[in-house]
């Protein structure tokens, strides 16, 4: 199965599907692709072996239309079964998440339906919960709400700041994401409930 993984920034979450990839063999990285030329995770993804390519969505101003057009020519030139959705920070239109429906998946740092949309962390503080963490779903037309294929929770502790959960929640992400990716692959759909690490 080739996997194309789209990123913002540091594309932590890019370098650990990457390594579980090259380390098992379940699937093939094809491309890693950011809306910013800049991103880090780039330089981390051509480090890797894995092709790259940027489309820089700044000079489309809002035509997401136009903007998600200029992706298509280098994401079906890598011809992905699956796009993985890893710290991307752009919203997709429906209609380009249908042209992908069923093979696009996200990672979101909440425990959704829980806090779908921006700011997941300082949410759940403010709501005084007591536990948080990451899911993994799939992509569909609505923002955050797709089938979810797996979920890792850790506990909110006294004295936490959104970005001293961002971490602990973001160690979940790297755990989970890689388990799910390798048994949607396989083919598998059932939600997986990770287990706290050791
Ligand atoms: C992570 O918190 C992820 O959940 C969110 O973007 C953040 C950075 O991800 N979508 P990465 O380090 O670029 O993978």
């Amino acid at each position: 199965m080739r996997v194309a993984i789209l990123i913002s920034g540091g594309g932590s979450n890019m370098v650990r599907l990457v390594q579980a990839m090259q380390a098992e063999g379940f699937a093939t990285p094809v491309l890693v692709l950011s809306n910013d030329p800049a991103a880090a995770g780039l330089a981390k993804a051509q480090a890797m072996g894995v092709p790259v390519a940027a489309v820089d969505h700044r000079p489309f101003g809002k035509d997401r239309t136009a903007f998600e057009a200029a992706l298509l020519p280098p994401l079906l030139a890598a011809a992905p079964d699956v796009i993985c959705l890893a710290g991307f920070m752009r919203v997709l239109t429906p209609e380009f998440v249908r042209s992908f429906e069923g093979r696009m998946l996200n990672i979101h740092p909440s425990l959704l339906p829980l806090y779908p949309g921006l700011h997941t962390h300082q949410r759940a503080l403010d709501a005084g919960d007591a536990v948080a963490g990451c899911t993994v779903h799939e992509v569909t037309g609505a923002l955050d709400a797709g089938p979810i294929l797996g979920q890792a929770q850790v506990p909110v502790l006294p004295g936490d700041t959104a970005d001293s959960l961002a971490a602990r929640v973001l160690v979940q992400e790297h755990r989970l994401y890689p388990a799910v990716l390798r048994r949607f692959v396989a083919g598998d759909r059932t939600p997986l409930e990770l287990p706290p690490d050791a």
